[in-house]
C-alpha cells in the first residue's frame, strides 16, 4: 500500500506533522548516530538531521518506493549525512545499540527491535501528526508499558497543535 502512496505521500503532510517531535528532540543532547524508522519520505529523518547537524542519520522503510522518494526529495546539503535503505523494522539490519536516538513518525512499533539497536544511555521519540486521530496511533500508555518492560524508565510527553510525541529514555 505505502509503495502506490509514495509518489503522493507529502501531499498529505500538514504543517503540524513533526512539530512535536521537534519539541521532543529540543530536549536531547545530540546523538552521533540516529535511526528514522518507517521513514516514508524521509521528513523526521531530516529534521533530525537539521537539528543535530553533527550526526549521521539513517531513514529505512519496508517499502522500496518510499525509500527512493525520500532519497530523490533529500536536499543536497543533508546527503553527506543522511541515507535511505530498505528494511523491514520487525528485523533491523543495525547492531545492538547502534542509535543514539531512534525516531518514529507515524509508525508501528516493534519494541523488541527498538529496544535492542537504541544505546545503553539512549532515547526513542515516537510522534503522532494529529494525536489520538493519527490512523497509525500508538497511546501513550501502551508506549510506556512496553518500554518499561524494555528498561526505558524516564518519558516526558509533548504536544503541538494537533500532533504529539512521547520521549523515553533509559537513563
Ligand atoms: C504512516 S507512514 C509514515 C511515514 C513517515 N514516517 C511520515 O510520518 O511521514 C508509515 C510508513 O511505515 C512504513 N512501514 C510499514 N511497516 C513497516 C515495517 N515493518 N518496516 C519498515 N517500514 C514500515 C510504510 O511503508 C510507511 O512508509
Amino acid at each position: 500500500m505505502f509503495d502506490e502512496l509514495a509518489p503522493t505521500w507529502e501531499t498529505r503532510i500538514g504543517p503540524h506533522h513533526v512539530a512535536a517531535l521537534s519539541l521532543a528532540l529540543a530536549e536531547l543532547m545530540p546523538p552521533a548516530r540516529a535511526l528514522d524508522v518507517g521513514t516514508g519520505t524521509g521528513v523526521a529523518a531530516q529534521t533530525v538531521a537539521r537539528r543535530f547537524t553533527g550526526a549521521q542519520v539513517v531513514g529505512v522503510d519496508l517499502a522500496p518506493a518510499m525509500a527512493a522518494q525520500a532519497k530523490a526529495l533529500l536536499p543536497a546539503e543533508l546527503a553527506s549525512r543522511v541515507r535511505f535503505e530498505v528494511a523491514d523494522a520487525s528485523e533491523l539490519p543495525f547492531d545492538d545499540g547502534a542509535f543514539e536516538l531512534v525516531t518514529l513518525a507515524n509508525m508501528i512499533p516493534f519494541f523488541d527491535e527498538l529496544a535492542r539497536v537504541t544505546a545503553p544511555a539512549g532515547a526513542i521519540v515516537f510522534s503522532f501528526s494529529r494525536g489520538a486521530e493519527t490512523p497509525i496511533h500508538v497511546p501513550a500508555e501502551r508506549l510506556r508499558r512496553e518500554l518499561r518492560r524494555r528498561g526505558f524508565t524516564l518519558f516526558a510527553d509533548f504536544s503541538a497543535g494537533p500532533s504529539t510525541a512521547l520521549l523515553a529514555r533509559r537513563r
